[in-house]
């Protein structure tokens, strides 16, 4: 017996109790991912090409194929990541910018109904104080997966919808944007670099994809209607979005470090991630790689607090400007001069 078939019993106790009058199998495709480790079980035969799946031959497809076209070598971003420091991302922490006007109330209000939902859908229940060790708060690393697959396909939503109203804005008023749609559709293509990332540890179920495209419908259309309403409260909803995500981000590298995740102990990043944030040699762990996502959350934070001081009609975009008086701090793309909760209107502009 392998090291892998010999932990798949203690991944099935794990299941939530409403799952497990389902087998293995089951219980996978109601929390949606495929993972290598379960790939391993009698029920899961590796594929070929494809580690961590048990789909048919004929329908596996890698997230990432090489160009099939002949004098292609590969296909390049316009948005380079910033470089981090190790240390400038383990200065990163949990924070909350505090709430100061029914506005920002409404904001708040928001995510913390959305964590509820995503807490359920994704199978997640944060132990309270003292209750650290109990069975039924216990997380995997498939169940890791499913929250972050989850998240991630839920919030390359908004930057993309701000980003996509801004443009439209700009068009039929016929007035500058100001550097916003930039920064707005970046923060998207990071959100998706992210999922794209994840997806390379573990392929989504039926249920998992049904799950994404419904709350994808239903998010999308929802995010589209408040930012025309008040572009000011849903920047502000996504930066209590991305405080969430900082936690979540946090709690899974606690796990980690404690040694609740052995399969990733030492476990090699998967080579886009390698790519996307130019992890240096040494540093292209499991665990390297939640430092960068969870120091792009604390970045998205910043920002979206940020915007959302803001006048939304007249004022620039702090991230694109430059700045008469260098010497000042102000915003950066990068994490050197992190503002938790983002900077004020007068610091700024
Ligand atoms: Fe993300
Ligand atoms: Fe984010």
């Amino acid at each position: 017996m392998n090291s892998l078939t010999a932990t798949a019993p203690i991944r099935v106790a794990s299941v939530p109790k409403s799952y497990l009058h389902l087998s293995v199998r089951g219980a996978v495709a109601m929390t949606g991912l495929r993972t290598p480790w379960l790939a391993s079980t009698h029920h899961y035969k590796p594929a070929n090409t494809r580690l961590i799946s048990s789909t048919r031959q004929r329908e596996i497809k890698e997230f990432f194929p090489p160009p099939p076209h002949e004098h292609i070598r590969e296909v390049e971003s316009a948005w380079t990541h910033p470089v981090y420091t190790e240390e400038q991302m383990r200065q990163v922490t949990i924070a909350h910018r505090e709430t100061k006007n029914w506005a920002d109330w409404v904001a708040l209000g928001t995510v913390r109904v959305l964590r509820w939902a995503m807490d359920l859908a994704t199978g997640y229940r944060h132990p309270p104080p003292g209750k650290e060790n109990e069975a039924k708060f216990q997380m995997t690393e498939q169940r890791w997966l499913t929250r972050f697959v989850f998240l991630e396909s839920i919030a390359g939503v908004p930057g993309m919808v701000g980003g996509m109203l801004r443009h439209l804005r700009s068009l039929r008023r016929m007035k500058r944007d100001n550097g916003w749609i930039e920064t707005l559709l970046e923060e998207a293509f990071n959100e998706r670099m992210h999922l794209l990332t994840f997806l390379k540890l573990a392929e989504p179920g039926f249920f998992m994809r049904v799950m994404v495209l419904g709350a994808q419908g239903v998010f999308f259309n929802g995010f589209f209607l408040s930012y025309l309403i008040s572009p000011r409260i849903c920047h502000r909803f996504v930066g209590y979005l991305e405080e969430e995500a900082v936690i979540t981000y946090t709690r899974a590298i606690n796990d980690l470090e404690n040694g609740k995740l052995p399969d990733w102990n030492n476990k090699q990043a998967p080579e886009i991630a390698i790519q996307y944030w130019k992890m240096p040699e040494g540093q292209r762990t499991i665990k390297d790689l939640l430092y960068y996502v969870r120091a792009d959350e604390a970045k998205h934070r910043e920002v979206n607090h940020t915007l959302s001081n803001l006048n939304q009609k007249i004022d620039p975009n702090p991230y694109t400007v430059k700045y008469k008086d260098p010497t000042k701090a102000h915003p950066g793309k990068g994490i050197e001069k992190l503002k938790a909760t983002g900077w004020e209107r007068d610091e700024v502009v």
